[in-house]
């Protein structure tokens, strides 16, 4: 993280670190849709840690759960003090629900997520319960 990234306090601004957890999910998105795709909503976004100027900040982007046409993509950063020997620690999380789209920008159908160990399949159907909540709330509000 370079200096030309701080905040008025010294430290990397939220604001940068979130741009790099929605291209991260655009990422994660696009190569599961294999098309292009937008950002929908955030879901759950956390600080734990603040990051500081000089440390290295690794994104790990994995889809959670995929509906017809929309991907929900857990976002995690990690921040490494990179002149010690301290684990990076985890410093941000997010939900990216990330929708795909056509040639004509019109949202597009995507694949079904192939879940292969128990981990994905809890995941997923956390990932589940937050999509029918959202649905819920969306049709609740109309
Ligand atoms: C996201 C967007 C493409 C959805 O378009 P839409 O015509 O409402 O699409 P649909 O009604 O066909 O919905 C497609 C899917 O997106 C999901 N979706 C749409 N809006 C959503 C929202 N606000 N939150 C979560 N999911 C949403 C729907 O639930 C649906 O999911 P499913 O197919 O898996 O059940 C449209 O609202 C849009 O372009 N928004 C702006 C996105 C953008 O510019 N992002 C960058 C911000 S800088």
């Amino acid at each position: 993280m370079q200096p030309s990234r701080a905040n008025t306090s010294g430290n990397v601004h939220g604001g940068e670190i979130m741009k790099m957890m929605d291209n991260a999910a655009g990422i994660a998105a696009a190569r599961h849709a294999r098309s292009r795709t937008v950002t929908a909503r955030v879901d759950c976004l956390e600080f734990h840690y603040p990051i500081h100027i000089g440390y290295y900040v690794r994104c790990e982007a994995q889809l959670t759960f995929v509906g017809t046409k929309s991907m929900e993509v857990l976002v995690k950063v990690y921040s490494e003090n990179i002149k010690n020997e301290e684990e990076a620690i985890l410093a941000l999380t997010g939900y990216f629900t990330m929708v795909s789209l056509d040639e004509n920008g019109k949202s597009k159908q995507v694949p079904p997520l192939k879940l292969i160990c128990e981990e994905e399949q809890k995941l997923f159907e956390e990932g589940k319960q937050r999509y029918i909540a959202r649905k819920q709330n969306q049709n609740q509000n109309k």
